[in-house]
């Protein structure tokens, strides 16, 4: 079986992490979307909420699952026999970073990693600035699923 992980913090998960789920969704047999936790970056959703709504906002690929990991995401893709690391590229910025990472991984385990383009329409989306204009009240429909707006006004309701 092709299996791959989509990894990420996902707080939240936004319509570009999305597009780039079910395209994964589509080369390989199972695919993981897999909530890292990043020691560095202050959650605003707890890992449960971001697992909930990940798994309501896939539920149409039946191929996919939602799962959480705390440690390296080598020693994940080695305890669940995942070969390949799926991930989107928004920018050169993103390119120099997610390069670094993906042969830091393969130096570490041999895993491979697939940078895929991500869709334009996407290209300005991140978790953060999403998070920065939800607390302002600003729109984000479009951005990510409504669930996921549905939530953030919930969060920010004196906005
Ligand atoms: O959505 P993000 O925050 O850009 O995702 C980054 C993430 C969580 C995929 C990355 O920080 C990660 O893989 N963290 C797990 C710990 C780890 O393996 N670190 C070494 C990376 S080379």
């Amino acid at each position: 079986m092709r299996r791959a992980v989509c990894p990420g913090s996902y707080d939240p998960a936004t319509n570009g992490h999305l597009d780039i789920v079910e395209r994964a969704a589509e080369l390989f047999d199972e695919v993981v979307v897999a909530v890292l936790v990043n020691k560095k970056k202050q959650g605003l959703f707890s890992v449960e909420e971001r697992m909930e709504m990940l798994r309501a906002t896939t539920a149409h690929l039946s191929n996919v699952r939602v799962d959480s990991w705390h440690g390296l995401l080598v020693d994940y893709c080695r305890d669940n026999g995942i070969a390949a690391i799926a991930k989107g590229l928004r920018s050169v910025s993103d390119f120099d970073y997610e390069l670094q990472m993906a042969q830091m991984n393969r130096e570490l385990s041999g895993v491979e990693t697939l940078l895929m383009s991500n869709n334009p329409t996407y290209s300005y989306l991140s978790s953060s600035l999403v998070k920065e204009v939800a607390t302002y009240g600003g729109d984000v429909t479009g951005m990510v699923p409504d669930l996921v707006r549905d939530r953030l006004r919930a969060k920010f309701p004196d906005s």
